[in-house]
């Protein structure tokens, strides 16, 4: 997340009002509502907007083995 979203998504810019600097602002999403839902990967947000190529619109996209990474860290409660 720090490598591929931070950069729209932190400090000096949220777009579409999302904040991925921590779980909290995850958890509270941006204007499409909650980013993140520990235990739901179908309905976090963010990971369906990376599995559709949708994010990150450009630059390098993360690769399976993060996003496989990132599938279980919800899995599992994103602690
Ligand atoms: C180059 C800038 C940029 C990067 C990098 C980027 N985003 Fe975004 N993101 C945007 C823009 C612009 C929007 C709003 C327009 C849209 O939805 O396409 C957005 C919207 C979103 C939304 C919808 C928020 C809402 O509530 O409507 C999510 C979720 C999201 N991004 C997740 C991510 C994730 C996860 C990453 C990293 C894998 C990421 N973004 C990387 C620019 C970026």
């Amino acid at each position: 997340m720090a490598t591929y979203c931070i950069e729209c998504h932190g400090r000096n810019a949220q777009e579409a009002g999302l904040d991925l600097r921590s779980i909290q602002a995850m958890m509270k999403g941006g204007e499409s509502g909650p980013a993140l839902v520990p235990g739901q990967p179908d309905e976090s947000l963010l990971l369906t907007m990376i599995l559709d190529s949708h994010m990150p619109p450009d630059g390098q996209m993360p690769n399976r083995r993060e996003i496989d990474l990132l599938t279980r860290w919800i899995l599992h409660g994103a602690n």
